[in-house]
């Protein structure tokens, strides 16, 4: 990747692949959102949450693309080890902080360009394990720092919400954007209670939000996730283990690590008229999977496997997601597959990268905080 040298790096090198009309729109953008700083400034952005499995790998992609990355993050699985090698990197910043911390994230908030909003709880069961952290982390916590981004010189806000909040839906439908939401569980619910908050703000704040309903993800990061499907299903597949499916015919969108990050950069650099107040379902079709999809997938590459399946399990969830809306506005469409997620990991996994996932369970997965907030 060439490094961004001028301010239309961002439209003309970043942005190549998309067609001209949106390349000179985005450099139009650019103009204006950095209008006051000189060619060659490489805008900052705040990853809020930025040292979890998704925000590590948005970090070293922006990185790559020109950008300074400023993390904040409290560090609440005690993984300090994945910020640790982007310490090198001067246009690298790690800010210890929690959420909760007024005072301590009115720092990390000055002079940032864009703001992307990664950090909480993250996942169904540890916000059931956590029920008053996760109330005072991923309700109190996220909403009053969206609260104090006014009036900051701020451009641009993501929001990570998640696909989960479609909850249950009729089986032979794709939910779009606006269907409607149907959350299970307090994971879920904090989504969209932030989301409905955010969507209120509308003429009253200075800078441009967009929401970005993820689908669940996979990949390879440094900071890694086994509690997420395809990674816990390959890596228990792999290691011989018997694997039990609840509700195998249930679906769930999956998005790859990457492809989450190239849709983060693109929300910055696309010209607010498109992403102002939006909601994206971000994801795309060809990853739509039953549990059994997966599975199937999986003993394509691991003959031999024991599976067993069970119905009525403890997660009801089961959506299909439609992704028309990120794929025609935006131009997103995951390059990587599901099939690409898991030979990727399997490949991972037999250099040895991951041979004490279970003596080190913590390490690789949201299940104990390190702190009570
Ligand atoms: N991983 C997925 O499958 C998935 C799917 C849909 C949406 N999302 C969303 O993407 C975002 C990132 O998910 P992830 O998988 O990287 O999760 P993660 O748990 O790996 O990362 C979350 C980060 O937030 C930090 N954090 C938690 N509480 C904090 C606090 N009080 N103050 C500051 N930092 C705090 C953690 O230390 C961690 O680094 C989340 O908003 C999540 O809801 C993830």
């Amino acid at each position: 990747m060439k490094k961004l040298n001028t301010i239309s790096d961002i439209a003309y090198i970043n942005n190549k692949d998309l067609p001209a009309s949106i390349q000179k729109e985005i450099f139009d953008e650019a103009r204006i959102a950095y209008k006051d700083k000189d060619e060659n400034y490489q805008p900052r952005v705040l990853l809020i949450g930025g040292a979890g499995y998704i925000g590590t790998i948005v970090s070293q992609y922006l990185l790559d693309y020109g950008y300074q990355v400023r993390c904040y993050d409290n560090l609440i699985y005690g993984q300090y080890n994945n910020v640790l090698p982007f310490l090198n990197n001067t246009n690298y910043e790690f800010i210890y902080g929690d959420i909760c911390n007024q005072m301590e994230l009115e720092l990390a908030l000055k002079n940032v360009d864009s703001v992307v909003l990664l950090a909480g709880l993250v996942g169904d069961p540890i916000t059931k394990t956590y029920p008053d952290e996760s109330e005072l982390i991923n309700e109190k916590g996220i909403i009053n720092t969206i609260s104090m981004l006014n009036g900051k010189g701020i451009r641009k806000v993501v929001f990570i919400s998640t696909c989960s909040n479609y909850g249950l839906i009729n089986n032979d439908e794709l939910a779009a954007e606006d269907y409607q939401l149907n959350p299970l569980s307090l994971y879920a619910k904090a989504k969209v209670s932030t989301e409905k908050y955010i969507l209120s703000l509308k003429d009253n704040v200075d800078y441009h939000p967009t929401i970005l309903r993820f689908a669940t993800a996979f990949g390879l990061s440094p900071r890694m996730r086994f509690d997420l499907t395809i990674s816990e299903f390959v890596h228990d597949l792999y290691f011989g283990k018997e694997l039990l499916v609840y509700d195998a015919n249930t679906w769930r969108p999956y998005c790859h690590v990457a492809d989450f990050a190239l849709l983060i950069r693109r929300t910055l650099e696309f010209p607010v008229s498109y992403t102002s107040f939006e909601v994206f379902n971000a994801g795309g079709e060809i990853n739509n999977f039953t549990k059994q999809g997966v599975v199937d997938h999986i003993t394509k590459f691991i003959p031999n496997c024991a599976v067993k399946y069970k119905d009525h399990g403890a997660d009801p969830r089961n959506y299909r997601v439609n992704f028309s809306k990120v794929k025609e506005i935006m131009h997103f469409e995951p390059s990587f597959s599901v099939e690409d997620g898991i030979q990727e990991l399997i490949f991972a996994l037999s250099n040895h990268l991951f041979d004490s996932v279970d003596s080190n369970r913590n390490d690789f997965g949201n299940y104990k905080l390190k702190l009570s907030t």
